[in-house]
């Protein structure tokens, strides 16, 4: 299992918020992986809360399991998602809706309060790409924020990469920016894990 972990909120293979995500994982030099939410079959939420009911299990049975599966199993997680509309895509925003699910794995059991579970996912590392022509991303940014703090992610830091009509490789600073975050992400996993 990949220490690292890239949710690509973009259908673009090789779009601009892919290669920052790649750019930000090759700099952190450990094991990693990127996923495409536009390769999984993820269906909205429907609002029904039955996860709340169920521990955490969302009545939907989809490639939402694969990603909680791979977000458990690594040390960070890295999400990158163009801006549309000014703010994250709907690939990305649904895949956030849909892990509400995952505040109320095994509720009551651990915490003994009926509001939230275990919260998997306090204190696991978090850095965020997002790309864009011009401007308006900074409210991505704020959705993405507020997927962190609901789930206890440590956001350690953002790029914002704005590339107008042009590909972010014309753009050396949005790269070494995208490599700085990949040093922090894992200059924080080994501290958080302490190793070396
Ligand atoms: C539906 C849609 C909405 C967009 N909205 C914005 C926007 O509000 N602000 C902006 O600067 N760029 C906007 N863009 C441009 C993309 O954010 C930009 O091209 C980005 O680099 C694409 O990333 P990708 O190559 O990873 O797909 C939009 C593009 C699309 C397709």
């Amino acid at each position: 299992m990949p220490e690292i972990l890239a949710i690509c909120g973009s259908a673009r293979k090789k779009g601009n918020t892919a290669l920052l995500l790649n750019e930000v994982l090759k700099s952190t030099g450990m094991e990693s992986e990127l996923i495409f939410l536009s390769d999984l079959t993820i269906g909205f939420c429907t609002g029904c809360l039955n996860c709340k009911e169920k521990k955490g299990k969302c009545p939907k049975d989809d490639d939402m399991q694969v990603v909680l599966d791979k977000c458990l199993s690594s040390k960070a997680i890295v999400l990158g998602s163009p801006n549309y509309y000014y703010d994250i895509s709907g690939l990305m925003k649904n895949m956030i809706d849909r892990s509400i699910a995952w505040c109320y794995l095994g509720i009551g059991e651990h915490t003994g309060t009926e509001w939230h579970g275990w919260r998997p996912f306090v204190d696991k590392v978090t850095g965020f790409v997002i790309s864009q022509a011009a401007y308006g991303g900074e409210m991505g940014l704020e959705t993405l924020k507020c997927f962190a703090e609901w789930s206890g992610l440590n956001h350690v830091g953002s790029v914002i990469a704005s590339v107008g009509a042009q590909t972010v490789k014309e753009y050396p600073e949005y790269i070494e920016e995208a490599k700085k975050l990949g040093e922090t992400i894992k200059e924080n996993v080994c501290k958080q894990n302490k190793i070396r």
